[in-house]
């Protein structure tokens, strides 16, 4: 008998306060018209003081468990991905479990920057498919305005705040049909955040700011999540025509478009949330999937194709029967 990883339950959170182009146009040298054509961007949630990963993480996770009526006790594992975790430790799986109130599970992070929700995924369903786990909970929480440089328009423009969850469970059919993840730290300068409390002599005087090689990373993401496209596809021998929908990162609507592209897609099938969200890094390709399952977009027997693409470099894909 075989075992997937079927989602049975999603949800997502995204801050009240929201932040538009014209506003940051305000305070740096930018245009609506210049983040929108470029990026696809109109305005972004940005969370409030007293919110944090853990807790738009605590949110989407209740809504994922509401849809999927389960109790939450029935959760075994937990993996939160975040590059902005609320304490160095304990983890931010370790905190969001104990929001729940989950006794019995195991909990940790991964961190693989944009790529996280797709890493997650990926461990989330070798636990499944090997027996170690029936249960699991996966969340993207990201606090991307407490790390951008407010007074840099070449990143400030691009991210948003917010968080995304699935919620998976052993079946004998449908649910994940592969994941495919792959790092290559040789371009780790080109989009990083130092950390200054753990720095080196080198880098002492770094501030804890995302830094950004856009152009670059643009080009590397285009080809690298064209070739992951393909992998995807020859390892499940599925022809082009048989995906239904594709749920992107949501970094910048040039990259969505030249992915749907390769795909011979329509932006029909695409689903897009960057418009009013931004590119909320390791959150934004389950809140994407949440935000199709809720308007009905997605529906179940559909194959998804998921992707994204982010800092070290990771990349990665997952292909869904749902
Ligand atoms: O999620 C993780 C992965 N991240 C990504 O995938 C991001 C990938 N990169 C991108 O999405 C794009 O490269 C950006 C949106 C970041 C930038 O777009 P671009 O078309 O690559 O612009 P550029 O960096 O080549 O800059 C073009 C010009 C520059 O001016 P000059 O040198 O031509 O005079 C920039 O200084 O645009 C200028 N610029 C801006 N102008 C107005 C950069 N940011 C801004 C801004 N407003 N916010």
């Amino acid at each position: 008998m075989s075992r997937y990883a079927r989602i049975i339950g999603t949800g997502g959170y995204l801050p009240e306060k929201i932040l538009t182009n014209d506003e940051i146009s305000q305070t740096v040298d930018t245009s609506d018209s210049w983040i929108f054509e470029r990026t696809g961007i109109k305005s972004r949630h940005i969370a409030n003081e007293n919110e944090s990963a853990s807790s738009m993480a605590e949110a989407a996770a209740r809504q994922a468990i509401d849809a999927a009526q389960i109790d939450a006790e029935s959760i075994d594992l937990i993996i939160v991905a975040t590059g902005t975790p609320d304490r160095v430790y304990p983890s931010t799986g370790c905190l969001l479990q104990q929001r729940l109130g989950i006794k019995n599970c195991v909990a940790f992070d991964v961190q693989a920057a944009c790529s996280g929700s797709i890493f997650a995924l990926n461990i989330a369903d070798q636990y499944i498919k090997s027996g170690a786990a029936n249960t699991v909970l996966i969340v993207g929480a990201e606090l991307c305005s407490r790390i951008v440089d407010w007074t840099d328009r070449s990143t400030c423009v691009l991210f948003g705040d917010g968080a995304g969850a699935l919620l998976l469970s052993a079946a004998e059919e449908g649910g994940v049909l592969s994941t495919h993840i792959h790092s290559d730290g040789e371009f780790g300068n080109l989009l990083y955040c130092p950390n200054p409390q753990v720095a080196t002599a080198d880098n002492k005087d770094e501030s804890g700011y995302i830094k950004m090689q856009g152009n670059e990373v643009f080009k590397v993401a285009v080809n690298t999540l064209g070739r992951i496209v393909d992998e995807t596809l020859e390892a499940n021998n599925l022809d082009l025509s048989e995906i239904d929908w594709l749920v992107p990162h949501q970094a910048n609507i040039r990259i969505i478009a030249a992915t749907a592209k390769k795909l011979k897609m329509s932006m029909e099938q695409v689903v897009v949330t960057l418009e009013t969200q931004g590119n909320t890094s390791s959150a934004s390709v389950l809140l994407a999937f949440n935000a199709a399952v809720r308007d009905n977009r997605i529906q179940r027997g559909q194959i998804v194709l998921l992707e994204a693409f982010g800092a070290g470099f990771t990349w990665g894909s997952a292909l869904i029967r749902y």
